[in-house]
């Protein structure tokens, strides 16, 4: 492919970044349902041993949700809500088809939605998770409010699971999106088909340097 053909959509910091985020996901997922399914027992050892598991999950649950509080400065701003989101979510039919609808900018309403969902299950995640977390913060809290954050932190966790399924989904099955996160760069023809005004800003603001995302 020419090499102008190509936009880039994200740098090597903000492709670090969210791959440090999605590898601590898996981390935590793993030894979470590790610690909650007796049948899953043995998913703990994704962090060494039981007993480090114990240790390191509230550990490793901090570090993704610092790595993510970066990309939600980096990116609320472009998944605020539009008008342009109704057209599309009316015709979420179609898009299931992998035609597109509307004139869509940066993200589109579905990963707008995922980016909301986990900001929200993560903040649900964090503070229940210390109200829970022994030996340093659960002996602060009165029995009945661990077990409030318990039922948080297992509801939040699950939500976060099922959208970051749903967002795993989405980055494979629409084609020429994963390069994005690998390798940083998009086609025009696919920013074109699906992010047709993000297309249009890129190429205003670069009509020369047309690699460079604005
Ligand atoms: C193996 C797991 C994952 C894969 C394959 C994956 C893939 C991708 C891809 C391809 C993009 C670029 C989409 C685009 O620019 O149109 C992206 C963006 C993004 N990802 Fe992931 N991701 C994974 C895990 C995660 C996790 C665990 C989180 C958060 C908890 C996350 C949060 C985000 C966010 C916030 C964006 C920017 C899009 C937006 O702001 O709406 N990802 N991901």
């Amino acid at each position: 492919m020419k090499k102008h053909d190509r936009i880039q959509r994200y740098s090597a910091p903000e492709r670090i970044n969210h791959w440090i985020v999605a590898f601590c996901f898996v981390l935590v997922t793993l030894s979470g349902l590790g610690f909650f399914f007796p049948s899953f027992n043995w998913l703990m050892h994704v962090l060494g041993t039981p007993q480090l598991a114990r240790i390191l999950h509230p550990f490793v649950g901090v570090m993704m949700f610092v790595a993510f509080m970066l990309m939600f400065f980096r990116y609320w701003r472009h998944n605020l809500p539009e008008r342009q989101d109704l057209e599309w979510a009316k015709n979420i039919h179609k898009i299931a088809q992998n035609e597109e609808v509307g004139d869509t900018g940066r993200y589109n309403f579905g990963q707008k939605c995922v980016f909301w969902a986990a900001i929200i299950s993560l903040v649900l995640l964090l503070a229940s998770g210390i109200v829970i977390w022994r030996p340093y913060f659960a002996g602060a809290f009165a029995i009945p409010v661990i077990r409030l954050a318990l039922v948080v932190h297992s509801v939040s966790a699950v939500i976060l699971i099922i959208v970051i399924m749903v967002h795993i989904y989405a980055a494979l099955w629409v084609k020429g999106t994963i390069t994005a996160m690998v390798e940083g760069w998009v086609t025009s023809a696919w920013a074109k088909h699906h992010h047709p005004r993000w297309y249009r800003a890129v190429r205003e603001r670069q009509p020369e340097q047309q690699e460079k995302r604005p």
